[in-house]
């Protein structure tokens, strides 16, 4: 019995801090898009991110062919919804990319490049919570088509080379 009053007294005053650290931590505008994600943040984020894609969607090929056709249907859908914040050449470096947090990240560089041709998809059809990617409700084929413009990045310009994009933005 006094063991139950101690782990009950010891798990109230817990969630009591909790509640205190997340109260004065809204009341400080920690929510403001002006401040940006910790290393601590992003790691738990990207982790709870890969997470909750199901295994069959990470193991989904690809049906699409990277012909010069596909190619240029994807990169006009591209141009006209995504390059608005990852930008023409991928870097993400556009106004409304300034303003977001969490960051718009770099599609050319190595952390999205590494993902599978199936998480790319799913992540583009779903979008992610709780950040400025939206999700689209294109047909599948379109979908799979902005992957291979996704690919197709960083042969166009480096992550290392300054912004050059490939059209005006
Ligand atoms: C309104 C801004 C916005 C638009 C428009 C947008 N994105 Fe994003 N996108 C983001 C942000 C912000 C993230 C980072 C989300 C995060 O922190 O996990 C992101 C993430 C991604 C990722 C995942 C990268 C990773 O590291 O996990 C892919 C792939 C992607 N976007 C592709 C696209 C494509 C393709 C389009 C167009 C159909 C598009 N995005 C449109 C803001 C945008």
């Amino acid at each position: 019995m006094r063991t139950a009053s101690i782990v009950a007294i010891t798990v109230t005053a817990l969630l009591l801090a909790i509640v205190v650290i997340c109260y004065s931590l809204l009341k400080s505008g920690d929510l403001s898009a002006r401040k940006k994600p910790g290393t601590f943040e992003r790691a738990v984020a990207n982790y709870a991110l890969n997470l909750s894609i199901p295994g069959a969607a990470k193991k989904a090929k690809n049906p699409v062919k990277a012909t010069p056709d596909a190619l240029a249907s994807g990169t006009k859908y591209y141009s006209e919804n995504c390059a608005v914040c990852h930008g023409n050449d991928g870097a993400g470096r556009t106004n409304p990319a300034k303003g977001l947090s969490p960051d718009v990240p770099d599609l050319r560089a190595t952390p999205v490049q590494k993902l599978t041709d199936g998480e790319i998809f799913y992540l583009i059809r779903n979008g992610i919570r709780f950040t400025g990617m939206p999700g689209w409700d294109f047909q599948d084929q379109e979908i799979w088509k902005l992957v291979l413009v996704t690919r197709q990045l960083p042969k166009q310009s480096s992550p290392n080379s300054p912004n050059k994009p490939a059209k005006p933005e």
